[in-house]
């Protein structure tokens, strides 16, 4: 596999972050890229919040200190990487635009503070946003060391002005070929007489204000903001794509964030970044939050999965916006730089170089804190700068796996939109990671992939609570299985179609000839109530035992499926719980209830085994211990990671027994050379 960079110009790993010279004088910035220096910090990502001063009057440009500013960083042979400045413009320009704020769902418009604040609807702002954008490419987008374009800061939100209100209802009729009767038909308005006389009679869902009881319209609003950000984004992209065709660009994405399908985003960017902020409820100490953050990391890996990503924010310290900022622990800020290393970033970038005197995140972690460089998290982030030389090799290089976890943000948004089968939170979010976990510790890679992605290059599929399905996802899932791939579905799967009308023929219609089964109805269970997984004696997968099931039952009829489970209590006792089809060359698998991830580590493990995935590693993993593999044609790196707080020792036959210390790695070459 050939290495893929994101930018061939500095094909190394890239150490650096947030850097806001507007706040500064020069003495500082000297004093700024001296450190730099010292601490290895080679990117400094600079402009998003720096409109105010770029263009401190309408059409009065102001370019001076900050040519100053990219000239001490060249000479202190530093890259940028270029921010747009749109996610908070001079109070000036709102003051006189105001059609250009924010619309809140009950149509109050803002005013002008915070950031994120604009109207993304708004024709206007687009303009303006592209006119400074002009401004910077044309003056800075032919610099020798700049690597990349920053567009906005974290796109978010959803803006309710008459502009998005009607380009809302053009989605609509384009989505319905302008034909509202499809759309009455496809959201089922014919139910509490919701029925739609004209398309301008259709206004967006809001809670608490707007229409919230039409599941179809709750989803494609969603999708609708989706597409609505993208056209904003590539509006801002446009001039730097005229001017400077060879600079790649990017946007900081924040992982799991429910508003904006990533997927669609990332297919316009060049290559993905995004925010990591692990610790905002528990320590980092906790060996479930390097679980989570691993499925965040490979979640926006695999938005792009034959390039590395760079982890544009991070912080060195802690965030101020956390419920607790608890400091992290000595050496804890190496295990997280390696963490994400292992899962395929090539640049390592905090939130922020110098901690700001005043403002929100006065108190926000950086390099360079209030107490200056002479401290604890300065020598730390030295360290990670040093030690990053000794894994450039890395750089280029990727993950590869055989196996898919399906987190789809539509299904994700039917899941949340629908009434029942449980009031609240169905915790897609929560239960797709738990899939991963155990994906993980059974040491096989995992890409995370969405309904429109192909399976081509995978040997296991799964696809947890799969609930609002697409009919060219079916299809090929159907097409994978036939052709020799393992699939594992679960309860709540294949209910209702995009526009979260149920299938014609009952839950799991559209692909009950695949499962071997049909759906009848499914139990949701009480807080206090349990049932329970049996295992069958000689089944074909060898999974044995007994387990706790929780929350969803369903009640499922094989076909042609074979049960290898069944449910133990209540009047559906005997029928199956987990079941397998053997469907062309492949075999696909239904896990009926949520159960206690025991079930999943071990049935997870089976059919990675059945389905022929190969493991990262060739021996078992000590528990807390993650092992991933980065790969490139002429290099192979594992890391092991101990996310315990105890030591343990791996013994394999390849490697002898090493030991790792708590919160570390170690790092191994394919020549068995030790690195880390
Ligand atoms: C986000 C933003 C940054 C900063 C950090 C603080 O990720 O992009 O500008 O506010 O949060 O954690």
């Amino acid at each position: 596999m050939r290495k893929s960079y994101i930018n061939p110009k500095f094909p190394s790993l890239w150490h650096g972050g947030d850097y806001c010279p507007e706040q500064w004088t020069p003495e500082i910035w000297d004093e700024d890229v001296r450190l730099m220096q010292k601490s290895r910090f080679t990117v400094a990502t600079m402009g998003m919040f720096a409109w105010a001063k770029l263009e401190p009057s309408e059409g009065v440009y102001d370019f001076g200190w900050f040519d100053e500013v990219v000239d001490k960083l060249t000479k202190g042979e530093r890259w940028f990487i270029l921010g747009t400045p749109s996610a908070a413009p001079p109070a000036w320009f709102s003051n006189k635009y105001p059609e250009t704020l924010r619309t809140r769902p009950n149509g109050v418009r803002q005013r002008h503070g915070n950031r994120v604040n604009f109207n993304i609807g708004s024709a206007l702002y687009r303009e303006k946003t592209r006119e400074i954008n002009r401004k910077l490419a044309e003056r800075y987008g032919n610099h020798p060391r700049l690597l990349a374009w920053h567009l906005s800061n974290e796109y978010n939100g959803e803006d309710y002005s008459q502009d998005s209100i009607e380009q809302f209802r053009e989605w609509l009729r384009s989505k319905f070929n302008n034909d509202l009767g499809a759309l009455n038909h496809a959201y089922w308005t014919a139910f509490w007489g919701h029925t739609y006389g004209s398309w301008d009679e259709i206004d967006p869902p809001g809670t608490p204000y707007g229409e919230t009881a039409v599941q179809g319209l709750t989803v494609d609003w969603k999708r609708f903001v989706t597409d609505q950000t993208i056209d904003f984004m590539l509006s801002e992209a446009e001039p730097l794509r005229e001017l400077t065709p060879d600079v790649p660009i990017t946007t900081n994405m924040m992982g799991t964030y429910p508003g904006l399908d990533y997927r669609k985003m990332a297919k316009h960017l060049d290559f993905i970044s995004w925010d990591s902020y692990p610790a905002p409820k528990k320590p980092l100490t906790d060996p479930q939050t390097w679980i989570t953050v691993g499925f965040r990391h490979d979640l926006m890996r695999s938005l792009k999965p034959d390039k590395p990503w760079l982890l544009m924010e991070y912080t060195p310290s802690s965030a101020n916006w956390y419920d607790v900022m608890a400091l992290k622990r000595p050496g804890m800020h190496r295990f997280e730089s390696l963490h994400a290393l292992a899962h395929g970033a090539d640049g390592l970038q905090y939130f922020q170089w110098r901690q700001s005197r005043g403002g929100q995140e006065q108190f926000h972690g950086a390099v360079v804190s209030h107490s200056g460089s002479n401290t604890r998290i300065f020598d730390e982030v030295c360290e990670v700068g040093i030690e990053l030389d000794t894994f450039n090799n890395l750089a280029g290089s990727t993950v590869k796996s055989e196996v898919a976890l399906l987190f789809d943000w539509e299904n994700r948004w039917a899941l949340e939109a629908a009434c029942g089968p449980i009031q609240g939170d169905k915790k897609y979010e929560e239960t797709v990671p738990d899939f991963y976990r155990a994906l993980i510790k059974a040491g096989v890679s995992v890409d995370i992939v969405g309904q429109d992605d192909s399976l081509d290059r995978y040997k296991l599929v799964v696809a947890p609570m799969a609930y609002s399905l697409r009919p060219t996802f079916i299809e090929e899932v159907k097409r994978f299985v036939k052709n020799g791939g393992h699939f594992l579905t679960t309860y709540l799967s294949g209910w209702v179609d995009e526009n979260s009308l149920v299938f014609e023929g009952g839950f799991l219609a559209p692909w009950s000839e695949l499962l071997g089964l049909t759906s009848e109805e499914l139990d949701a269970l009480y807080k206090d109530q349990t049932n329970s997984v049996d295992f069958l004696g000689e089944n074909s997968l060898g999974v044995a035992g007994q387990f706790q099931a929780t929350e969803f039952c369903e009640i499922v009829h094989p076909t042609t499926a074979e049960p290898l489970a069944v449910f133990r209590g209540e009047f559906y006792a005997g029928s199956p719980a987990v079941t397998g089809n053997k469907f062309g060359a492949g075999v696909a698998y239904y896990l009926a209830a949520r159960t206690e991830t025991a079930l999943l580590d071990v049935l997870l493990s089976k059919l990675a085994r059945a389905a022929g995935v190969s493991s990262v590693v060739d021996f078992e993993l000590p528990m807390g211990v993650m092992a991933k593999k980065r790969e490139a044609e002429d290099s192979e790196t594992l890391f092991l990671l101990n996310t315990l707080s105890e030591p343990t020792v791996i013994t394999s036959e390849k490697w002898g027994s090493i030991s790792i210390a708590p919160y570390n790695a170690a790092v191994l070459t394919k020549s068995r050379e030790l690195i880390a």
